[in-house]
């Protein structure tokens, strides 16, 4: 018992510490949850759990489906143009290797960088395979012979949501990551000026935007926040391999040039919620990732105990996942006086 409170006095002395150090932007964090009212759906790749990832269909249909903010994946064409694409491969989830079989790099991989948007339009999307043996990654989502998908620019994807919002009188969200941007800087690709100038282009300027750009790479969010200027909601990514973001002196400096983590949902749970409560201590949001009903951690009996461990028990503040539709419904029945419409904004 002892030995608890001294743990526990511990933990809320390194907590209050952080509090302390949090630097100027701390209230202007605090703002920004007041303004999210609550917890979010962050529609993963788009609805990914019933159609291929990042497709225009994909993404409407996480619209429809009620999610808050939807997630474009981007990586670089050739002739410099954003692409909503998980991987800076184009064969995991394209038919890149029959219509253009020759532009494979000595690796056996098929660049997206290497070819322009013209090119890449010419591309059926599928369901994505692994790249070891071929096989589908989930076999029981979207049926193969499916035709018709394609790969969207950015700016088709922001046209989508846009355009919807201009129908339904809501306004849902974007949540695009920039993907490898050291990768992109070295093929001459520079990411974030682009993704800025198109983000501004479309309305997306200052602390209220609906905007959260995330990242794994802490380089490139603080290019954003501390060389190009952007006040724009920024998300530091947390992958299980970049544990060592996750100490408090890491915490610390992340607190300096964004407004939340997104850490894998294992980091959160390694650390038994302690993540969650040391991000909240420097006003961070955390939107952990990410949540499938068809790939359960075994632990967890259904996508709603996951959901509820994750928004209710560990108080994370939103979460990416392949089916939006169910974690809107578990939040409509766990905050019934929330409503859908205002939640999204909805003016009508
Ligand atoms: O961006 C959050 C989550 O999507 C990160 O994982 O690999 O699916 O982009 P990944
Ligand atoms: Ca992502």
């Amino acid at each position: 018992m002892v030995h608890l409170r001294l743990t526990q006095a511990l933990t809320l002395a390194t907590l209050a510490a952080a509090t302390s150090t949090a630097l100027a932007g701390g209230a202007d964090r605090l703002e920004l949850a007041d303004r999210l009212e609550g917890k979010i759906v962050i529609a993963h790749r788009g609805a990914s759990g019933y159609l291929p990832e990042h497709t225009l269909e994909a993404y409407a249909l996480a619209y429809g489906m009620g999610a808050d903010y939807i997630e474009p994946d981007l990586v670089m064409t050739h002739d410099g143009v954003l692409i909503a694409l998980h991987d800076i491969h184009l064969e995991g989830t394209t038919d890149v290797e029959a219509v253009f079989p020759d532009r494979a790099r000595e690796d056996g991989r098929w660049y997206a960088a290497d070819f322009t948007l013209a090119e890449i339009k010419q591309l059926s999307v599928e369901e994505r395979e692994d790249g070891a043996n071929g096989a589908r990654v989930f076999p029981q989502r979207f049926p193969d012979d499916a035709e018709g998908f394609t790969v969207p620019t950015f700016e088709e994807m922001i046209r989508l949501v846009q355009g919807l919002n201009a129908v339904t009188g809501c306004d849902v969200g974007i949540y695009p990551e920039t993907k490898l941007p050291a990768f992109h800087d070295a093929e001459g690709l520079a990411m974030e000026q682009t993704l800025l100038t198109t983000l501004a282009e479309y309305g997306y300027r200052g602390r209220d935007a609906r905007v959260f750009v995330q990242s794994f790479d802490p380089a490139n969010l603080q290019e954003m926040r501390f060389e190009l200027g952007t006040d724009l909601p920024l998300v530091q990514l947390i992958s299980g391999g970049q544990q060592e973001l996750t100490e408090p002196a890491a915490l610390r400096r992340i607190a300096t040039y964004a407004d939340g983590i997104g850490p894998s949902k294992t980091l959160i749970e390694d650390s038994a919620g302690a993540l969650v409560a040391a991000a909240h201590a420097l006003d961070l949001l955390v939107h952990p990732y990410t949540f499938r009903a068809d790939a359960l951690p075994g632990q967890y009996q259904s996508l709603r105990q996951e959901l509820a461990q994750f928004y209710f028990g560990y108080g994370v503040d939103g979460l990416f996942t392949d089916q939006p539709n169910l974690a809107v419904d578990y939040l409509k029945l766990r905050q019934p006086a929330r409503r859908l419409a205002e939640r999204r904004r909805c003016s009508r």
